[in-house]
């Protein structure tokens, strides 16, 4: 990882308080019609790469055999106990390697980890080197250059006896680079009563559409842009890059 947020080291175990696997319902299901019809082969193994807490793999388990790779030791704990039937591997999504080709890949919001272009290519090569002839790759970065808007949103949990809430706020302070800065606060309340606040700065990438595209084509895969249609989302505002392997 290039930056480190907090969030995903010292904070893990809060993950689940922050952000629940409902929220992620309608997302996940987008993810596994997208899949489906991105490859004729019946798609049973899918391999996540920045599973993170398991919010997507806790809806995807259902339709198929997910494997969860992360960087994080503190995220993978919380997946393991929303996801105790999923294999789980700690690696990077840069470099890590199974040895064992999968249907389907996911690389889902944890994608926009990737702060330079160099990193997105060793991670889309990841997802090559795992997915099967015909099968597909889906990867969603939360912004392409061409959409980002400056942003600000709130929301959190109560979770077993802790709550959190946090604000957390987009913004791009050099539209020259290929980067946006995610600063988040958060309030954190535990069993006992007692109140705190954290910050953290998430550092994440930006890239123009055409390079997702170049690179995705580069790697061996015929690459296509899927606008992300989902109720909360502003029409347009988000797509989806499918990877579709020859
Ligand atoms: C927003 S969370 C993913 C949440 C996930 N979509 C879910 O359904 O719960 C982003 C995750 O990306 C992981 N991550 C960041 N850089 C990574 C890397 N280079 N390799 C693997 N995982 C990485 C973080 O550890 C974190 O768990």
């Amino acid at each position: 990882m290039n930056s480190k947020p907090r969030l995903y080291d010292e904070f893990a175990s809060w993950w689940p308080v922050l952000s629940a696997p409902e929220d992620y319902a309608e997302e996940a299901e987008i993810i596994r019609r997208v899949l489906t019809e991105s490859t004729l082969n019946k798609i049973e193994t899918v391999l996540e790469l920045g599973s993170g807490g398991g919010n997507n793999a806790s809806h995807l388990k259902a339709h198929f055999k997910m494997t969860l790779v992360d960087i994080s030791p503190g995220m993978l704990k919380v997946s393991q106990k929303l996801n105790p039937e999923c294999e789980h591997i700690q690696g990077d999504m840069r470099t890590v390697r199974l040895n064992r080709l999968f249907d389907a890949v996911l690389i889902h919001d944890a994608i926009s980890y990737m702060t330079n272009l160099a990193d997105l290519k060793q991670a889309i090569e990841t997802a090559y080197v795992h997915c099967k002839p015909g099968g597909a790759a889906l990867f969603a970065p939360d912004h392409t250059k061409e959409n980002f808007r400056p942003s600000t949103s709130h929301g959190g949990h109560d979770v077993e006896g802790r709550s959190l809430r946090y604000l957390e706020w987009a913004h791009d302070p050099n539209p020259n680079d290929d980067n946006c800065i995610i600063d988040f606060a958060y309030l954190l309340r535990n069993q006992n009563n007692q109140v705190w606040a954290e910050y953290d700065r998430h550092i994440t990438g930006l890239f123009y559409k055409e390079d997702w595209l170049r690179i995705i084509a580069n790697t061996g895969f015929f690459p296509k842009t899927i606008p992300f249609e989902h109720s909360e989302i502003e029409p347009g505002s988000c797509d989806f890059f499918i990877g579709k392997k020859p």
